[in-house]
């Protein structure tokens, strides 16, 4: 009797552990993905409903597990790991793991439920911004590019740091312009901000982009974002930058024109022998 009680206990006990255990993994949070631009990078994670908190914990190639205060037991899904992904060319792994609901005593953090992120370096793999620009004619066929490096969120001594500050060498421009109404596109790359482009044929207007190009990055991260297109005034020919619709107009017009001129030369013409026959025909 006693050891049927027992088994019966066992089998509550047992029942109950795989429920709880079963209910935490089930919070496991998914999708632990790095978020980056301009370097300042944002862990982010999905959760299902629930009371549960969450630590992210990082790990610079491959040493052990650091926490940071902001990231521990908190209720938010995502957490900011700017400050502590540094130096940024490192590669970062980040982890996700689910606290207990209740403070277990001597419960180890290892075995909490966790999801781990792709690993991440800042340096090569940040997205970068599109860079404000300017465009000034020089003379007749050149024209000067002047680009502002687009700032990140990271102060250092004092000062608001740029992506150059951070990329330094590594940083050129990609700079694409094409003449106005035309799709035949040119790049060139630039080592700095400020970019002559010549050769250009006198008198267009042409029209530029930029974007930051890390040359030393991995193909799919090497170019940041374009920038919105900027163009020269040119000469405004008047001729050249009819539209397709202008110069469909005017045609339809022309011809208008031309058939009623035939129109109404033939009608007269028409008329006039009409009025000689009547004439020649009348007695002397
Ligand atoms: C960079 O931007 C691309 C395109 O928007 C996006 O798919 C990618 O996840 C971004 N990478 C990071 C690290 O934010």
């Amino acid at each position: 009797m006693a050891s049927l009680k027992t088994l019966l206990w066992l089998g509550v006990c047992l029942s109950a552990w795989i429920i709880t255990t079963a209910d935490e993994s089930v919070f496991k949070a998914e999708n632990v993905r790095w978020f980056s631009l301009d370097f300042k990078t944002i862990l982010r994670w999905t959760t299902k409903p629930s009371d549960h908190k969450y630590t992210a914990l990082y790990s610079s190639d491959g040493n052990n597990w650091l926490d940071c205060p902001h990231c521990t037991k908190v209720s938010d899904s995502e957490c900011d790991l700017t400050a502590e992904l540094k130096p940024f060319d490192r590669t970062y792994t980040a982890k996700v793991q689910t606290e207990p609901l209740s403070e277990g005593d001597e419960e180890d953090p290892d075995e909490f439920p966790h999801a781990d992120s792709l690993p991440f370096n800042p340096y090569r793999e940040s997205n970068i911004s599109a860079a404000a620009f300017t465009v000034k004619a020089v003379d007749k066929s050149r024209v000067n590019v002047s680009i502002t490096d687009p700032l990140t969120s990271i102060h250092a001594g004092g000062k608001q740091l740029s992506i150059r500050d951070i990329l330094k060498k590594d940083l050129k421009y990609k700079i694409s312009y094409h003449k106005s109404g035309s799709t035949g596109k040119r790049d060139i790359l630039s080592d700095s901000i400020t970019a002559l482009v010549s050769n250009l044929d006198a008198g267009q207007s042409y029209c530029f982009m930029v974007a930051a190009f890390i040359p030393s990055r991995p193909k799919a991260t090497q170019q940041g974002a374009w920038s919105p297109r900027q163009c020269t005034l040119g000469d405004r020919n008047s001729l050249e930058e009819l539209s397709l619709g202008t110069w469909v107009g005017i045609a339809f017009v022309l011809l208008t024109v031309l058939i009623t001129i035939v129109m109404v030369t033939v009608l007269c013409c028409r008329c006039r022998r009409q009025r000689n026959t009547s004439q020649s025909s009348a007695p002397v």
